[in-house]
């Protein structure tokens, strides 16, 4: 059923459970030796409930919070919370709101990206906060008039020409992707309807050097459950088709290409790139992904039917018309992360975090996906491990020398968490440098490192 109306939601209880406090701390003990030449910042975003929510809490739907981990010259000199001031979160701190409410949840708790000078907090079907260098909001932000309608968690960067695509959706009237594409600076380029087989869930896509890549899966929104009013109303369907769309970058939308996937569930996207023939021409796009099963099955108030995630590989042969599916690593893991440098581009490494390891802990897959290979790390029993973030050791580093970064809690001491740093070439060392947080980081989604 719709999750229990009596019991405290689990997704406001241990690693979940969320602080109260907005902190600025200066110097941060640090264990081990944190690499001088990472100069910059890590910012992470979550859900973290101004107020305690209703019964009806759904994970994704908590006001967002931002974490500001910042590093320089082999220290640890700040970290900062801030809550994202929506509408609704202003409200709740007793805040006049500075934007008009959004027609449908409006949570800015998924992403933070940057676009052109501007740095943003992203939630799918809803707009974009601006988020200024101490972390205040400057308001909902539609890029300059870019935007029609929602936006997205995951635009895709295209490393070499700096442009951004971004399928995005919302649920006003009825649900609608378009997918825009902007340049360096956040200016339109262009954008375009992507017509769906239904009103599906859209929380990622894909981008290889000449291809769009969209998924059409049986998660889809369910009026009833909006009328009744849960904030993130979707189902799963499964007489909807599971299915993979393609477009060449710069074709007509009509010439979209959709190819049936067996019944699943993708959040997030590892990469994608093209493989061509001799003569140049794309034979097959490979699009690696974390896919579940299935999701908001029996439990619609975060992810929690019993099916693990796991790292796949998509084969989209052109030619045939058809996807070839395969396993990667059966490891229940999330947030596939790459050095972001080979974003759209054949990518060798793909890093994971290890969502519940044999001892019940979590940690950091590294896997190599040219020699077959995958190296590891599991945190201690009762761990729980953020999104790893990849940051190479320098802007010429070969693909895969850096670090990761992330931030671990621990049952054992609930009140704060480390932000963890590891060696992406001898990930089984375990991290060089652990730096203790003041607070908490609750389990959150994702984040990105701001160098300078
Ligand atoms: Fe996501």
């Amino acid at each position: 059923m719709c999750g229990s109306m009596s019991e405290p939601s689990a997704w406001l209880r241990g690693v979940h459970e969320p602080v109260k406090a907005e902190l600025d701390h200066g110097d941060l003990p640090v264990e081990g030796a944190l690499p001088p030449e990472l100069c910059g910042s890590l910012l992470r975003i979550g859900p973290n409930p101004v107020t305690p929510p209703g019964a009806r809490y759904q994970w994704f739907a908590g006001d967002g919070m931002l974490h500001e981990m910042r590093l320089e010259g082999g220290r640890a000199t700040r970290y900062r919370n801030r809550w994202v001031r929506t509408p609704a979160a202003s409200r709740q701190l007793g805040e006049a709101p500075r934007d008009l409410d959004w027609p449908t949840s409006d949570p800015a708790n998924t992403n933070v990206f940057r676009i052109g000078d501007g740095v943003f907090a992203l939630t799918e079907t809803c707009q974009p906060y601006r988020i200024d260098a101490e972390l205040r909001t400057l308001g909902r932000d539609d890029l300059g008039g870019a935007l029609i309608g929602g936006f997205t968690a995951h635009p895709h960067r295209d490393p070499r020409s700096g442009e951004i695509h971004a399928a995005g959706y919302d649920l006003n009237d009825e649900p609608r992707l378009t997918q825009y594409v902007l340049d360096a600076s956040g200016k339109l380029l262009s954008r375009f309807p992507v017509e769906l087989g239904g009103p599906a869930a859209v929380h990622d896509s894909g981008l290889s050097e000449r291809h769009w890549i969209w998924y059409d899966l049986p998660l889809l929104y369910d009026a009833g459950l909006a009328a009744a009013g849960w904030p993130v109303p979707y189902r799963w369907k499964p007489d909807h088709p599971s299915r993979v769309g393609v477009l060449e970058r710069g074709a007509p939308p009509d010439a979209v290409r959709w190819l049936e996937v067996s019944p699943g569930w993708v959040f997030h996207t590892l990469n994608a790139y093209d493989v061509a023939g001799p003569d140049g021409a794309v034979r097959e796009i490979v699009c690696d992904v974390v896919r579940f099963e299935r999701i908001f099955d029996a439990d619609i108030t975060g992810p929690g039917d019993p099916y693990p995630p796991q790292l796949w590989r998509w084969r989209i042969d052109l030619e045939a018309g058809r996807v070839i599916e395969e396993q990667i690593d059966a490891r229940v893991q999330e947030f596939p992360r790459i050095d972001s440098r080979f974003g759209s581009r054949r990518h060798r490494f793909g890093y994971t975090t290890e969502l519940f390891d044999a001892s019940g802990g979590s940690g950091v897959l590294v896997h190599d996906l040219e020699g077959g290979a995958s190296a590891s790390y599991s945190f201690e029993p009762g761990t729980r491990t953020s999104e790893m973030v990849f940051v190479p050791a320098a802007d010429d580093a070969p693909e895969g020398e850096g670090w990761l970064l992330g931030t671990t809690w621990s049952a054992s001491a609930p009140d704060h968490s480390d932000l963890v740093v590891l060696d992406a070439t001898r990930v089984g060392d375990g991290p060089v440098a652990r730096v203790r947080l003041p607070q908490r980081v609750p389990a959150g989604f994702h984040g990105d490192w701001l160098a300078g």
